[in-house]
């Protein structure tokens, strides 16, 4: 397989779409790209600077002076926002529980979808996030679709979290999951969309391997196809 393609995996919070992508972007020697860790650093930014996370315009501004870059790492890739790292950062629950307010936001999208585009241009790219397939990269060869129960979503994060020593009860994460899914699939710009043409792999009773492997499969008939 020669040719650099685009793949765009979408889905709601928490369906593993990370995981796989970095997995499946590390076996075809791909860049990754976690959209979700931009607008998560967008909000750290404006939280770290005094700034309302519903004030559009100061967020805006914001953007004029801002860096995201990503640098590859094991288990996660490194996140650097304005050159510093961030990575952890941007995880915590006071971010998360912020963050579909700003994503929700315009120009915030604006912005970050050019940036997004820039990165993808010479293909040879996997990109997760909620509206890759369907706004980002129209054109991306490959697109897939994951979902999984909301309780399964829970169960994963909460034992994520107790990894990394926090404890946020199953029901907790449960409710944030769900308000979070609401505010990505119903806000006005770019909602959580699974594009026409997107093929939906739901991860409820799979496992990581398989889910990788059935997105190679999918990369691989698409390049058979062409
Ligand atoms: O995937 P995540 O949980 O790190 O995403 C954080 C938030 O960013 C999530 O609430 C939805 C938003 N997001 C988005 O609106 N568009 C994307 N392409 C990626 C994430």
């Amino acid at each position: 397989m020669n040719e650099k393609y685009q793949i765009a995996i979408d889905g709601p919070a928490s369906a593993g779409k990370s995981t796989v992508a970095k997995i499946v972007a590390k076996d075809l020697q791909y860049v990754y790209c976690d959209t979700g860790a931009m607008y998560r650093a967008v909000t750290l930014k404006a939280m770290e600077n005094g700034i309302d996370v519903n004030d559009e315009i100061k967020i805006g501004k914001m953007l004029d002076d801002t860096k995201i870059t990503f640098k590859p790492g094991d288990p996660v890739q490194k996140v650097f926002l304005d050159g510093t790292e961030v990575t952890e950062k941007i995880r915590q629950t006071n971010v998360t529980n912020l963050v579909s307010t700003v994503a929700a936001q315009k120009r915030v999208r604006e912005v970050l979808t050019d940036w997004q585009r820039q990165l993808a241009s010479d293909g040879g790219i996997v990109m997760d996030g909620r509206d890759i397939g369907s706004s980002v990269l129209p054109k991306a060869e490959v697109k897939i679709f994951l979902i999984a129960s909301v309780d399964e979503r829970a169960e994963r994060r909460y034992k994520e979290n107790l990894a990394k020593g926090m404890n946020v009860s199953l029901d907790q994460l449960k409710k944030e999951i769900e308000i979070r899914d609401q505010k990505d699939s119903t806000r006005k710009i770019s909602p959580l969309t699974k594009a026409a043409d997107a093929v939906e792999v739901d991860t409820t009773s799979m496992t990581i391997d398989d889910v990788v492997n059935k997105i190679l499969e999918i990369v691989d008939s698409v390049s058979m196809r062409k």
